[in-house]
């Protein structure tokens, strides 16, 4: 995720620029860089760092003025977040300039290609190849360049381009990444999101998937990919400032909530072959190391805690490596016995947290191989491992994690089924019809959404319940712990995250009416024995909820069922964790509480 934002128009160009970026921060803060146009002159000005970093460095460089302009504050997903992955980027002449957000999938294969041709990269992003394929196009108007460049590309992208020899002209292009046009009187805005433009105008034109708009200062022109000339849908924007910068939601949690379907789109993004087998090629480790591992450490805190317990249920159960899971805080205290055959797999999404640096740290002083498992390019985590996996879920500013949660399930599903794939551990059929289902998650997401209404309608009658369990079984079982964590950190209610079959064995004291007990019945091969214990639950009083597949017919042990789509097991934690986000989120609410900043809690915890 990274924000863009572009100028065409006679304001200061600069000053349109640079309050977008800061703006679209919510989207990327790792570095951030504009580009400006004058009269067949290009100024690129561009560094790691924050917006406030890019504004201190074009007061020093003071650019010269400029008819029109793109800038773009970056969330980096290919390459290291520095200066020269910054973006903007040029072609080796310096002609085309290019800001870009999403990823291009083909994009190896497309620099080969270029670099074969001659070009010359200076950077390690996926974005210079949009640059170089748009020199070769140079005969071309520029709208029509990039046409041809849309086709070629493969993945969710959005674009604004300049060339030098049409100063007064922005190209954009939208595939599966937001863009939308602000339309102004004598003046045009192109951005990733309207907070970028929202001061200037509250006209805008929606860009839809697969076009390509040319905005002038007095004119905006949109073709689909065939070329054919499209009306532009003109709307007003009702939203104020604020609002808008959270996309309309009230929250940035649930913004993020509703992330969730594009954010996994991402995570698998190039990741799986048309043949259904796994491309971890960033994942730089030896295979012949992969086949030697014997035993795997799973290490994180909090959230990702529950993805790992999800991740010793895939990697078990596909890879038959036998697998120990650890609260990153405890494994250094426990002398667990690692060596050079040893896996480590730390997990945090912010890749700081410091219980998980001093736990992989330790693995690694054992001899233990290192993959790490981030949201955050270059994080500590990340330069402290042999390899990393990025979950790509984008920025996210909810102390509650929500979308960074279920893209790593996905992306340590991926991992297990590679490390299957590379040990022959998992027949190729099975693994193919995994990843095809899988690559149906982010559709399934969306549908497991649509209960929001529902489960709002459901926990009003909860105002006065002080004691909430979440059960579940297997890969049944880190969601009900993840739904617990999620209610207690936002809502402040006391909630139980328990392995079902456990109950019987002292926590079923506690049971009586007025007790709410959240059950979730998605892994097959529990399926019976997690139904009797909501049995035991509802037979002692409890309202009993369950979260069951589509089709699965588990009513009679119910006061009510939330549906989410049926999948194989251990995939549908991603889908099953959805409604009790929701579920969290609406008891929070409906308290009146701050869900996006719950009390006593830092989104990054650097203390032991
Ligand atoms: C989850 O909602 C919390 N914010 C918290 O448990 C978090 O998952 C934990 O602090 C670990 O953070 P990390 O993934 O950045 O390491």
């Amino acid at each position: 995720m990274c924000g863009i934002v572009g100028y065409v128009g006679p304001r200061p160009v600069i000053d349109v620029l640079l309050p977008g970026l800061t703006h679209l921060e919510y989207r990327g803060y790792d570095s951030a860089g504009v580009a400006l146009i004058r009269d067949g002159s290009m100024d690129v000005i561009k560094t790691a760092g924050r917006i406030a970093d890019l504004v201190a460095l074009v007061g020093r460089e003071a650019p010269r003025p400029a008819i029109s302009g793109i800038g773009h504050t970056r969330w980096a997903t290919h390459g290291a977040p520095n200066t020269v992955n910054a973006h903007p980027h040029t072609d080796d002449g310096g002609d085309v300039v290019v800001v870009h957000n999403g990823i291009i999938e083909n994009w190896a294969i497309l620099k080969r290609k270029l670099t074969e041709a001659g070009h010359e990269f200076t950077s390690d992003t996926d974005t210079e190849v949009v640059a170089h394929m748009l020199a070769d196009l140079s005969d071309l108007p520029l709208i029509e360049a990039v046409r041809q460049v849309m086709n070629q590309s493969e993945g969710a992208l959005a674009l604004a381009v300049m060339r030098r020899s049409e100063p007064n002209v922005i190209v954009g292009a939208r595939r599966g990444s937001p863009l939308v046009v602000g339309r102004g009187d004598g003046e045009n805005f192109l951005a990733s999101d309207i907070p970028a433009f929202l001061e200037h105008t509250r006209e805008m034109v929606i860009i839809e998937d697969d076009r390509v708009v040319e905005v002038r200062p007095g004119s905006i022109r949109l073709i689909d990919l065939e070329g054919n000339e499209l009306e532009p849908e003109h709307r007003k924007v009702e939203w104020d400032l604020e609002a808008a910068e959270r996309g309309g939601y009230p929250t940035f949690m649930l913004k993020e909530i509703h992330e969730q379907p594009h954010a996994i789109g991402d995570t698998l993004a190039g990741r799986v072959s048309e043949t259904g087998r796994v491309v971890l090629d960033e994942l730089d480790i030896d295979p012949d190391l992969l086949r030697r591992i014997d035993k795997v450490f799973v290490v994180a805190c909090g959230t990702s805690y529950h993805a790992a317990m999800m991740a010793k249920y895939a990697i078990e159960r596909w890879t038959r490596l036998p697998v120990e899971i650890d609260i990153a805080s405890e494994f250094r205290y426990r002398d667990p016995v690692l060596d050079e055959r040893s896996l480590v797999i730390g997990i945090s999404q912010s890749g700081e947290t410091i219980d998980t640096l001093a736990a992989v740290r330790y693995g690694k002083a054992q001899g233990a191989n290192l993959i790490g498992v981030s949201n955050v390019v270059d994080s500590a985590l990340a330069r402290e491992s042999d390899a990393v996996l990025y979950t790509r879920a984008g920025p996210e500013i909810g102390v509650a994690a929500t979308k960074t949660f279920t893209t790593q399930l996905v992306a340590l599903q991926l991992l297990g089924l590679y490390l299957a794939q590379v040990r022959g551990s998992m027949d190729p059929g099975r693994i193919e019809v995994l990843v095809r289902e899988m690559l149906r998650l982010p559709e399934q997401v969306e549908l497991a959404l649509g209960a929001s209404g529902e489960i709002e309608r459901l926990t009003r009658k909860w105002k006065s319940v002080r004691d909430y369990f979440f059960l579940g079984r297997s890969g049944d079982f880190p969601v009900a712990m993840e739904g617990a964590l999620k209610l207690k950190e936002i809502a402040y209610v006391r909630a139980e995250g328990y392995a079902a079959g456990e109950m019987k064995h002292g926590p079923i004291a506690l049971i009586e009416k007025g007790v709410v007990v959240v059950g979730v019945v998605t892994d097959s091969h529990v399926r019976a024995k997690t139904l009797s214990n909501m049995e035991e639950m509802r037979a002692r009083g409890a309202t009993i909820v369950l979260v069951a597949e589509e089709g699965d017919d588990v009513g009679a042990v119910a006061d009510h069922v939330v549906r989410v789509p049926a999948g194989p097991d251990l995939l549908c934690t991603v889908t099953a964790v959805v409604p009790l986000q929701l579920l969290a989120y609406h008891v929070a609410t409906a308290r009146g509480l701050d869900v996006d900043k719950p009390r006593n809690l830092a989104k990054t915890v650097t203390v032991e």
